[in-house]
């Protein structure tokens, strides 16, 4: 049986609420996917067009960052995934899902008031009790000609519903403000904040990423970086690269480029 929090997502709803030109002209709703990520790369292959907008009320198997399982209980959550065009230039293709999470923040704000901030590279974080914990996920894959950006929010999911070993590092919309959240208006919201952070990464660039830089909490920070089968590095995180990359300063006075892996904020 389905808890108050939970409610269908409705294809006519989302449709009438979207307010964007491009992102969601064509839109996929599915009860169940292995993947929204998969499914709008299988559908890229197939034409589908730039803008595409593939959703799902439950994935069976939700990727996350490195190799990860994205937890994606049905009817609570959002999962969805956006097909663009590659950017001609290569560096704008990796600050695709950076200014995802940008706008999932500016989404999230707009819609309950609530103030997040990025942990790089792609987390929508929220600080309680002095520690971060993460509301929202941003994955992004390639296929020849395009790209699938994939975002994960944990928008109506209560306590019980998370895995215990996520309970104290996880949290949702409905845990931080107490109330269920109108899952179609923030997706509008969100696809309509997505649109406007891609286009000003077209045509101004320092605009957007300025923006991102201001509200990425890891900035400033010392920081140690978790990397695929190698040992962490510590330093202080400089700044963002004009690829996006992480600029992370070492004890020895090397400036490092971090690309890929998992951000410890330390004390
Ligand atoms: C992360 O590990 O932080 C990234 C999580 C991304 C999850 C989303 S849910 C929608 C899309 N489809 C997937 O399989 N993964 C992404």
């Amino acid at each position: 049986m389905r808890s108050p929090t939970q409610s269908h997502l409705s294809y006519d709803e989302i449709r009438r609420l979207i307010t964007a030109q491009t992102i969601g002209a064509h839109l996929v709703l599915r009860e169940e996917v292995d993947s929204t990520n998969a499914l709008a790369a299988t559908l890229a292959k197939q034409g589908a067009p730039h803008g595409t907008v593939v959703i799902a009320e439950t994935q069976t198997h939700g990727r996350g960052r490195l190799g990860r399982t994205w937890i994606s209980p049905s009817g609570t959550n959002l999962y969805v995934s956006i097909l663009l065009q590659r950017p001609s230039v290569a560096a704008l293709v990796t600050w695709l899902p950076l200014l995802t999470a940008l706008a999932v923040r500016r989404s999230v704000l707009e819609v309950t008031g609530l103030v997040t901030t990025l942990k790089w590279p792609n987390d929508v974080v929220i600080h309680r009790n002095g520690s971060l914990r993460k509301l929202a996920g941003v994955l992004a894959e390639s296929t020849d000609q395009m790209v699938v950006i994939g975002m994960g929010l944990n928008v109506n999911m209560r306590a019980e519903d998370f895995p215990e070993d996520l309970r104290l590092t996880a949290t949702s919309l409905l845990l931080e403000i107490g109330q269920p959240v109108d899952r179609a208006r923030l997706l509008s919201e969100m696809l309509g904040a997505a649109e406007q952070a891609y286009n000003d990464l077209l045509h101004r660039p320092e605009k957007v990423m300025a923006e991102y830089r201001d509200v990425c909490h890891t900035l400033g920070k010392r920081v140690q970086i978790d990397l695929i089968g190698q040992d962490p590095l510590e330093g202080l995180a400089e700044t963002i690269a004009p690829d996006g990359a992480l600029c992370l300063r070492r004890a020895d006075g090397r400036l490092i480029e971090i690309r890929a892996g998992d951000v410890v904020h330390l004390r």
